[in-house]
């Protein structure tokens, strides 16, 4: 039996990146897998042929995460067509990088928007389970802050606030709410930054390398599962030790 048997999980904007290993690496250990992106395209067939191979059941669903109502709306696809919500990690998440001074409304609008979250369309299922395990997709630079980041950072230091908040809403229903604060992860997201930067990354991170979609997929499987039943409010870095 998997540390996840018998749970059913979604994973926002889990096509590629961060949420494929999330979704992946809980379906190794035994749980049925909705997962959202903005469209299904090749990517997201294959997310879903991956995820068949472990035996379990699964299901990409197009919607857009920024999008209040498309979010209500595939939540209820989604516990009419699995039963249950156990699990939800709330991964989708953009950059539109540029310094404050410079920074249009639109750029702040879609950061701020996208990195918003389920929370909200998922919590009355879970409260009526009397269980459910939610993670926030943070960022170290919502910790940490970060120049040239402004609107990113604040969106992720609203995710760990969020969490937290959840955790002392919601933990008399018996739901457990927390936030991963990842470093440098080596995804399609960060393979846009110039090598320079991701140099200077290198030099600032003691394990000297960049992280793996799955260092961060390790940690979701512990936040998702019983093995983290009375953890909850907190944010867990992984970020080999970085200190920015
Ligand atoms: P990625 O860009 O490789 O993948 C993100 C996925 O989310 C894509 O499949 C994209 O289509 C989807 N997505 C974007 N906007 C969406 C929306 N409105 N609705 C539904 N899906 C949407 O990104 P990566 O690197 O896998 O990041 C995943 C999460 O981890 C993000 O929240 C990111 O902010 C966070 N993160 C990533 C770090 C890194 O170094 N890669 C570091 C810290 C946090």
């Amino acid at each position: 039996m998997g540390l996840l048997t018998g749970k059913t999980a979604i994973v926002t904007g889990a096509a590629r990146g961060i949420g494929k290993a999330i979704a992946l690496k809980f379906a190794a250990e035994g749980a049925n897998i909705a997962f959202t992106d903005l469209v299904i395209d090749e990517n997201g067939q294959n997310t879903e042929k991956e995820i068949a191979a472990y035996g379990v059941k699964v299901k990409g669903y197009a919607s857009n995460a920024a999008s209040f109502e498309d979010t209500a709306k595939v939540v209820e696809e989604i516990h009419k067509d699995f039963g249950r919500i156990d699990i939800l990690v709330n991964n989708a998440g953009i950059t539109r990088d540029g310094l404050m001074m410079r920074m249009s409304e639109q750029q702040w609008d879609m950061v701020i928007n996208v990195n918003l979250n389920f929370i909200h369309a998922c919590t009355p299922i879970m409260m009526r389970q009397k269980q459910g395990s939610i993670i926030n997709m943070a960022s170290v630079v919502g910790v940490h802050g970060n120049a040239g980041q402004c609107n990113y950072s604040a969106s992720k230091a609203g995710m760990i606030g969020l969490a937290k908040s959840i955790a002392q809403e919601l933990g008399s229903r018996g739901i457990r709410a927390n936030a991963i604060a990842p470093g440098f992860i080596i995804t399609e997201m960060t393979a846009k930054l110039s090598d320079e930067v991701k140099a200077e990354w290198n030099k600032r991170i003691p394990l000297r390398r960049g992280g793996t979609p799955e260092d961060v997929a390790n940690i979701a499987l512990f936040l998702a599962s019983d093995m983290s039943s009375y953890v909850s409010g907190q944010v867990i870095q992984v970020d080999g030790g970085m200190n920015m």
